[in-house]
């Protein structure tokens, strides 16, 4: 079977968090849709093994944040490639507090506070229904899809994303070596990295890169 049909699927980027008895986790999601208008009800799609499902099943509430194209890279980065379990995501952003619920208030054109009404096994992930019981709107910046992540920030998915297919690995040898700190990436190269350089794998910006 050919999947490559599945990459003109369309999504837009989010950010989820919750919070249980003061532990906060959050991550990047592009798997929100609204399922019905009565309610209204939203679903998202959660790896099992993502530390924002185990967060989210214990506290039954979340907030999805909607991503603008105007978010600095290094947040979807941060969201996206580590792990609320070892990080606090949120220490060098903007955020405001939501019902105890962490949420990113810069980049973003607004939020949706959801309860979980229902849970369903979908193999690796969870599918999460809810119900909106708040929104705020911040802004009128256009919201970013899936396809202006990957064109113009150049991220990709992480492999717990939905939607992850396998990055090639550089098979480059150079006399430099850097590693991403963020996303573990590593680029070998005879040239200094230039200071416009931007992650291939998450995005995040040259700042990141360290060399090894
Ligand atoms: C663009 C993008 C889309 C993603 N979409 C999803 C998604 O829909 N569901 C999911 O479980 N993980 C998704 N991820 C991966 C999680 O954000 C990632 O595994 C994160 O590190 C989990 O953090 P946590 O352990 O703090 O929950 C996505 C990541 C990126 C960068």
């Amino acid at each position: 079977m050919d999947t490559k049909i599945l990459r003109n699927i369309s999504y837009g980027v989010y950010l989820v968090s919750s919070n249980n008895e003061g532990v906060d986790a959050g991550c990047v999601i592009n798997t929100l849709t609204q399922v019905t208008s009565e309610g209204p009800l939203v679903s998202i799609s959660l790896n099992k093994e993502n530390y924002t499902n185990e967060i989210i099943r214990k506290a039954r509430k979340f907030v999805v944040a909607i991503i603008n194209e105007k978010i600095n890279p290094n947040i979807i980065s941060t969201f996206g490639f580590t792990t609320s379990k070892e990080t606090d995501k949120f220490k060098d952003y903007k955020y405001d507090v939501i019902d105890n619920i962490k949420v990113i208030t810069e980049g973003v054109c607004g939020y949706l506070v959801c309860e979980v009404e229902n849970i369903f096994d979908a193999k690796t992930h969870d599918i999460i229904i809810a119900r909106v019981v708040d929104t705020k709107k911040y802004n009128d910046e256009k919201e970013m899809t899936y396809r202006y992540y990957h064109e113009v920030i150049k991220g990709k998915a992480p492999k717990k994303a939905p939607t992850y297919e396998e990055v090639e690995e550089t098979k480059s040898k150079g006399k430099y070596k850097y590693v991403c700190d963020l996303c573990g990436y590593v680029i070998e190269t005879d040239e200094e990295l230039p200071d416009d350089f931007v992650c291939p794998l998450c995005g995040a910006d040259r700042s990141h890169f360290t060399k090894v």
